[in-house]
């Protein structure tokens, strides 16, 4: 009977990535993937950060993992338990020291040493949370199939530091892959069936890498390089800062057309004090000004952003500037969160909390008009012919579900053998996540 690994990923696409090549690594070792922890002779955690609640939830299922170890243990089965990501960066020996389950910790920059770390957590209980220096990329083995869409990591880091973040601690500084090396990679998705690339980073629009001519290439430079990729016929990226938005990415939304019109820019907050005392270095009209630029260059670009409410100091007149931010642009999309102290980030020093009630209605607040915005924008699909890209089986029998150009779910009508194309779908229906389509005409390749 084949070994078998059970890989579980929090947080962002970045993260998302790294557990899928956690166990491109695991595979290579003879572990088949099971979505059944109970059967799962390795279980990786592949942690998040970001926010006290994203980290805690991690000792709440190694609790439960324990429970399960011991009944497998009894059974006469090994279990090793790892955890990995950015949760084991941030607080590696602490985890040890907090839940005795744990065998191994490994961060996100050494997780192609998975089999060493494994093999040695049987003498003892192993961690890697080293930035090394040779490059995990250059160790991991081939990607295996992934599906119709996938994330490709690109550049990995941040050197902003936003007072009130964590990454630039977990994942360290902002790095680079080649255009080469990235390229090289969507071709190996590509010939696995993949057909829409999304190319991650924690500041992806910040990407730098070498290209061709030895010279450091941009982020729409890659986007082409990637465009011409035999059988990728949609590409997407994200997340970028307002500060890295170039004129080159954003003609490439008017240029290229495998380019998705789709921008994922986060501004956290639509005061000017505000963003100075998160350090975003910019200010609510700067942010406006590059919004009107990338629609003058894609008109029907869809836009999403994440914002804080609750930052320290922050008052209900500053707050209301965000609502009035949120009003003016318009998103398509947007996660919104509760400011949330991170040990060893500046913000977490200060004194001047907002009371938890006034962040939670101010959550809600804006929740309201962003959900309301989500809602407007898919109803306005109703009646539109859009190009769907199929990637799976939908949730009735009989339906596929696929995504638009601009992200959203749609599920209609069609043999599962439409997966992998791109269909024109008439909008019928919006429902609360997803909008309900009739395929018209054939199917196109691209
Ligand atoms: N690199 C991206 C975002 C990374 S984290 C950027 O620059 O925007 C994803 C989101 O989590 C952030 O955009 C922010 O909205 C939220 N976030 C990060 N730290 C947080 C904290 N301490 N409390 C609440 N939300 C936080
Ligand atoms: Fe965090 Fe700011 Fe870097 Fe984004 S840009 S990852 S919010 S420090
Ligand atoms: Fe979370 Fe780390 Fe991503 S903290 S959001 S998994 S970079």
């Amino acid at each position: 009977m084949s070994k078998k690994a059970f890989v579980k990923s929090y947080g962002c696409q970045m993260n998302a990535y790294d557990a899928a090549r956690m166990a491109d690594v695991l595979a290579e070792q003879g572990f088949s993937a099971t979505d059944d922890v109970a059967e799962a002779d390795v279980v990786v955690l592949n942690t998040c950060h970001i926010r006290e609640k994203a980290a805690e939830k991690v000792y709440s299922e190694l609790g439960r993992l324990r429970v399960l170890k011991a009944a497998r243990r009894a059974a006469g089965h090994d279990t090793r338990i790892v955890v990995a990501g950015c949760v084991a960066q941030a607080e590696g020996p602490e985890i040890f020291a907090r839940a005795p389950t744990v065998d191994v910790v490994v961060g996100p920059q050494s997780y192609h040493r998975l089999p060493e770390l494994l093999a040695r957590s049987h003498e003892t209980r192993a961690r890697d949370t080293d930035f090394p220096v040779e490059d995990k990329f250059d160790h991991l083995p081939a990607r295996r199939t992934a599906g119709i869409s996938a994330f490709l990591t690109v550049q990995e880091g941040c050197d902003k530091f936003c007072a009130f973040c964590v990454v630039p601690y977990t994942r360290g500084a902002e790095v680079s892959r080649s255009v080469a090396a990235v390229v090289a990679e969507a071709g190996t998705l590509a010939a696995g069936g993949v057909r829409e690339i999304g190319l991650v980073g924690q500041n992806v629009n910040a990407y730098h890498g070498l290209g061709p001519d030895g010279r450091p290439a941009s982020l729409a430079d890659l986007i082409r390089a990637v465009a011409r990729v035999p059988g990728i016929a949609r590409i997407r990226y994200t997340t970028s800062h307002p500060n890295d938005m170039g004129d080159d990415l954003i003609a490439a939304h008017a240029e290229v057309p495998a380019l998705m019109p789709c921008l994922h820019l986060p501004v956290q907050s639509g005061s000017d004090r505000v963003l100075a005392a998160m350090n975003r270095r910019h200010t609510g009209d700067a942010y406006r000004r590059i919004i009107e630029r990338v629609r003058s260059s894609r008109p029907d670009i869809a836009l999403s952003s994440d914002f804080i409410v609750g930052f320290p100091g922050e008052t209900d007149a500053e707050f209301d500037a965000t609502m009035r931010l949120v009003a003016d642009i318009g998103f398509e999309a947007a996660y919104s969160f509760k400011y949330s102290p991170r040990p060893g980030t500046p913000a977490a020093e200060r004194t001047d909390a907002v009371p938890a009630a006034v962040m939670d209605a101010r959550l809600q607040a804006l929740q309201g008009l962003l959900d309301a915005q989500r809602h407007a924008y898919q109803r306005a699909a109703v009646g539109q012919v859009v190009a769907v890209l199929v990637e799976k089986a939908g949730r009735r029998p009989g339906q596929v579900a696929g995504k638009t150009p601009h992200l959203l779910a749609v599920q209609f009508d069609a043999p599962m053998s439409r997966i992998g194309q791109v269909v024109p779908v008439r909008i019928v229906e919006a429902g609360t996540n997803s909008l309900f389509g009739e395929a018209i005409g054939t199917a196109v390749a691209a």
